[in-house]
């Protein structure tokens, strides 16, 4: 009885190919190419998934003994993150250039007449994979372009296009359960992958992100070499002024993509900025920051450079770095009040 129970319950939920198919005929630019390509990203989102429940089994752990584009190390399951999404978008046709993190150029699916596909996906295939190891949530991130009107080729030049281009985003979190986050510029939907049927059902329906948050999210490792206006920024969230919720909490997995969803359901910020190390911030703007500024922005909250709006950062290189401050949108707005030096600790 129980299980034909649990069985119905399945059923009422709604699987992420019944959604698409269903906001398809209400975007603008959507076609059944756009829902295609939206399919094929989760397709590679399962089979990562797939490879990440089997990590601690096969031998998939540790580091591929490369240093990476970005200067770091790569790991094994950064690499096969990679594969299966370029492979899964391969096959699927509707993509023309794909940026990854784990490569340094561009990739360029089919080049001249040939191209059908109109889409362009930038990606972090593996978010957070230092911590992959010690089973601490990692996950994927990515970013949909259009292949602009007038360019025949998919080149890089197609690919740097700011923020405010984004016709879709989204990310997956391989935690104590597999999500699915995504907007297409209509709200953001959440879709938990349930492992016995192999579909992601929507549980997260149009999500929106408190205004503000308890949580902070920062590498405060790092203090020394932040400047003074986030220094007296956490010195003010670390206040004890109980009636306005001070001191807030600190909350930092150290892998972004799992932060940010945690701040995104429960209010906080999630802070990245310039240090002595990374001059520009740590994060990219292409495949980290504007795909998680799209979401939050859709949900709500905001994403800022602590002096302007990622997304309309106008991109130079694929790989480029930038400071962020994204989450809560009366904690983005306070923390550029202090770095604007507008605010002081109370
Ligand atoms: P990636 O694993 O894709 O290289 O990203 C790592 C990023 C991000 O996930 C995380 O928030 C940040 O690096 C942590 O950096 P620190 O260890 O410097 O705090
Ligand atoms: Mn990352
Ligand atoms: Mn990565």
């Amino acid at each position: 009885m129980q299980s034909e129970h649990k069985l119905e319950e399945i059923g009422a939920f709604k699987t992420l190919e019944q959604f698409i198919i269903e906001q398809q005929g209400t975007l603008d630019h959507s076609t059944g190419a756009f829902s295609r390509l939206l399919r094929d990203i989760s397709v590679a989102a399962k089979l990562v998934n797939w490879h990440m429940r089997r990590a601690g089994i096969v031998d998939v752990f540790g580091k591929t003994g490369e240093i990476n584009v970005q200067g770091e190390v790569q790991q094994v399951m950064d690499l096969l993150a990679h594969k299966e999404f370029v492979r899964a978008l391969k096959r699927g046709g509707e993509c023309c250039l794909i940026g990854s993190e784990e490569h340094s150029e561009a990739i360029p699916i089919r080049a001249g007449k040939d191209n059908k596909g109109k889409y362009i996906v930038l990606l972090d295939p593996l978010d957070g994979s230092s911590n992959i190891e010690v089973n601490v949530s990692v996950g994927t991130i990515f970013s949909i372009y259009h292949l602009p009107d007038h360019m025949e080729e998919a080149t890089l030049d197609a690919a740097l296009q700011p923020g405010v281009e984004q016709i879709g985003a989204g990310y997956v979190v391989y935690g104590s359960s597999t999500v699915l986050v995504y907007t297409t510029g209509q709200g953001v939907n959440g879709f938990t992958l349930d492992p016995s049927i192999g579909e992601f059902l929507l549980t997260h329906p149009d999500i929106t992100t408190p205004r503000y948050g308890g949580m902070y999210s920062v590498n405060e490792g790092n203090y020394q070499s932040f400047e003074l206006g986030l220094k007296k920024y956490i010195k003010w969230m670390q206040q004890e002024r109980p009636e306005d919720g001070r001191p807030l909490s600190t909350r930092y997995f150290g892998s972004f993509v799992a932060d940010f969803h945690r701040n995104l359901l429960m209010g906080g910020l999630y802070i990245y900025p310039a240090t002595h190390k990374n001059k520009s911030g740590k994060l990219r703007l292409m495949y980290e920051a504007n795909p998680l500024a799209f979401i939050a922005e859709q949900a709500g909250g905001a994403a800022s450079t602590g002096t302007g709006r990622i997304m309309e950062v106008i991109p130079e290189k694929l790989h480029q770095r930038i400071p962020l401050y994204i989450g809560s949108l009366d904690m983005v707005r306070n923390a550029e009040s202090f770095l604007a030096g507008e605010r002081g600790i109370d």
